[in-house]
């Protein structure tokens, strides 16, 4: 039976993340949904990201998905309460919706020897304060600063990260992150589009300050998370099969793809 790991994201940025999940964890199927056409979900109301997530959800759940991952963190943060406590105990009780801060924040003060860390996200990400509440919860002590950064996915989604014009946005937010908090020694790229920019990023920050992408961080949780888990990851289907669903152009996302994930795609499209 078919029953693919589904990976959602507003549209390409959640391929940095299946591209490190599916290097830990080749054997099983999965289908990413990119949905290109609504994209960018960062500049959106909690509502309107909400249903469109859940619509996603529903989809991926009609293609067999026992386990969906928001590989987006504007969806995690605005969506995935909502889905999780209220939609799914009616809509598919025996399935789970997982999402992307909650297994970053559970690491990331191992990261940081000052005890100070900046988070760099969309504006709607930043205006939950879901990172706030999260890492509070499991380090307290740690001094969270957060920048919203709305120009730096419309930069990744054009194809701009690498142009010149890409230095001024991303120094620009560094810097005033950098001005609110700098003792900052540890930075997350707590949007699945930032890897892009991570080459700009890095000329930009402090040199002792480290900065980290979510892919692989995501990729150890949810191998943690099977583990503990026998009765999801039984269901979960293994034969190595990807399948990739956008609902914009299945050709534009074909040729932009492969910057994200690392390799050509072929992907499909899908009408909601
Ligand atoms: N990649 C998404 C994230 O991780 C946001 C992109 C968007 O604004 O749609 O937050």
């Amino acid at each position: 039976m078919n029953q693919p790991i589904g990976v959602f994201d507003s549209g390409y940025g959640g391929l940095t993340v299946l591209r490190e999940i599916v290097r830990k964890l080749p054997q099983y199927d999965y289908v990413y949904l990119g949905d290109n056409a609504r994209t960018p979900y960062g500049t959106r109301s909690f509502d309107t990201v909400y249903q469109y997530t859940l619509e996603c959800v529903r989809h991926l759940f009609d293609r067999g998905c026992r386990l969906v991952i928001l590989a987006c963190n504007t969806a995690s943060a605005k969506a995935l309460r909502n889905i999780q406590q209220l939609d799914l105990p009616a809509l598919a009780p025996d399935r789970r919706v997982l999402g992307v801060i909650r297994p970053t924040t559970e690491v990331i003060g191992t990261y940081s020897q000052a005890g100070h860390v900046g988070i760099l996200a969309t504006r709607g990400t930043v205006t939950s304060e879901s990172y706030l509440v999260e890492i509070a919860k499991f380090f307290p002590e740690l001094n969270v600063v957060q920048e919203a950064c709305p120009m730096w996915v419309p930069l990744v989604e054009n194809g701009e990260y690498a142009s010149p014009g890409a230095d001024y946005f991303v120094k620009q937010h560094i810097d005033r992150l950098m001005e609110k908090s700098p003792a900052i020694d540890t930075l997350l790229l707590a949007c699945t589009h930032y890897p892009l920019l991570l080459e700009k990023i890095r000329q930009a920050a402090p040199p002792n300050v480290t900065i980290l992408s979510q892919g692989n961080i995501v990729a150890e949780r949810l191998a943690d998370y099977l583990l503990r888990h026998p009765e999801i990851e039984e269901q979960c289907s293994k034969q190595g099969r990807r399948t990739f669903l956008t609902t914009d152009s299945a050709a534009d996302f074909d040729r932009q793809a492969t910057v994200f994930y690392g390799e050509p795609v072929r992907s499909v499209h899908l009408a909601l």
